[in-house]
């Protein structure tokens, strides 16, 4: 964004049209009239760009770009650019971020943005014996990892620690060994795997074994966001809505069915963000649930809980692995974009604002559920759109939708009727 100053607090977004929308984002992230061209064009990729990114192209597919408003972590106002297809959630998150304003915001923190590369050893003779020539080679295999990447070694990165693992599997003892490598503002896993295969050999030669799997993990649990945001019990409802909040989220915790449904809301609001940034929503999908699980049992990512004011206070805890540079981040023109509106410069702070968004879409979903029910929400919007495709516009829209939702028939044809009616 341009200017750190410039606040996310815009009350009626959702009431403008798409070019206010286009000109209060360019404004507020100094955007250049190529990108607002490119906003306004609806497109973005393109055939070209696109038959270079993946095999038998024959298209391209869009989703809608959406902007979340108000959300202010560590002190910094954000737009948070959503790339999503089920309506509400940016709405929703944008609500959230309202009522978590408060002081400083949201409390966003990050690890160092380390993954952990697999090389899978089988048939060691002695595991003692190797797992001791391992630890002695520790230095060597280091070294030889960051010859691999001098670029990542130059920002900071590179090969941090060696990690030994002997496991029990349905095919004999293994031993495995974890490459920590720190990748900085890159996703990481072309750094990594590159790694662990050159290192093979030389693992081979060291434990007697013979290396089979070469790869990163997902469970990158090295690799964590968290946020943290109070919202006044007064802003939320009163200290009953808290206390459900909470018991909803205890149902989610101890409850696996509960919990994937529970968790799957927080990734509506992760996954939209890592889709308008071009990540890899798969390693942040099988990375959340294995993390959910790491425990033995699936549980809430998030935590919920009451503080001694009776306000409400919330916590997720993920791995995150985003990355900045590199892959379709850098050559999706939308996705570089949606980087610019949101400010981030560097993978960590990417990170911080997923985990944010992850948090008040989870507290958008709870409070929806806690109280009205979740198809409420889905229903006004709903009627929105039939009124607006009614022939609805400017003021009648909110009259219209009202008189929508107040008939409990919310059907084109009611709509209609409705706009008629209004319009007079
Ligand atoms: C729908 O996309 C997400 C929710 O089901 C999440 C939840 O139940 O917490 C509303």
């Amino acid at each position: 964004m341009a200017s750190d100053k410039a606040s996310s607090r815009i009350s009626g977004y959702y009431k403008k049209t798409v070019e206010e929308r286009v000109s209060i984002a360019a404004e507020m992230a100094d955007l250049t009239s190529d990108e607002v061209e490119l906003l306004r064009s609806g497109g973005g990729l393109g055939l070209e760009a696109a038959d270079r990114m993946i095999e038998n192209v024959v298209g391209t597919i869009e989703y809608p770009l959406g902007v979340a408003v108000n959300f202010r972590i560590n002190g910094r106002d954000r737009l948070v650019p959503m790339a999503i297809e089920e309506p509400s959630v940016v709405a929703a998150a944008s609500n959230m971020a309202r009522l978590m304003r408060e002081g400083d915001g949201i409390k966003a923190s990050c690890t160092d943005p380390v993954m952990i590369g697999q090389i899978q050893v089988l048939d060691v003779p002695d595991m003692d014996g190797a797992k001791k020539a391992l630890k002695e080679a520790k230095e060597s295999l280091l070294d030889l990892a960051n010859q691999q990447d001098p670029v990542l070694v130059r920002f900071g990165g590179g090969a941090r620690d060696l990690q030994i693992r002997v496991i029990e599997t349905e095919a004999g003892e293994m031993l495995v060994l974890h490459l920590l490598v720190d990748c900085r503002d890159a996703m990481g896993a072309n750094a990594v795997n590159t790694m662990c295969e050159v290192l093979a050999p030389s693992v081979e030669k060291i434990t007697g074994g013979r290396v089979l799997l070469r790869i990163i993990s997902n469970l990158a649990d090295h690799r964590l966001a968290r946020a943290e945001a109070v919202v006044k019990k007064d802003d939320i409802g009163g200290e009953k809505i808290v206390d459900d909040i909470v018991a909803a989220w205890a149902f989610a915790d101890a409850d696996p069915y509960r919990a994937a449904t529970h968790n799957k809301g927080i990734m509506n609001g992760v996954i939209a963000v890592a889709l308008a940034t071009a990540q890899d929503h798969r390693a942040l999908e099988s990375g959340a649930h294995a993390y959910a699980a790491r425990s033995g049992h699936y549980r809430s990512l998030s935590r919920w809980s009451k503080n001694e004011d009776g306000d409400l206070v919330g916590v997720l805890e993920m791995p995150m692995a985003v990355g900045i540079v590199g892959g379709a981040t850098r050559t999706h023109p939308v996705a570089r974009l949606a980087l610019k509106i949101m400010g981030a410069s560097k993978a960590i702070d990417l990170a911080g604002v997923m985990a944010a968004v992850g948090l008040a879409q989870n507290l958008g979903a709870l409070r929806a559920l806690v109280q009205e029910g979740i198809q409420h929400g889905h229903m006004r919007l709903h009627a929105r759109n039939l009124v607006v495709m009614a022939g609805a516009d400017g003021n009648l829209i909110d009259r219209a939708v009202e008189a929508l939702v107040e008939s409990g028939e919310i059907r084109f044809d009611k709509a209609q009727e409705i706009v008629r009616r209004l319009k007079g």
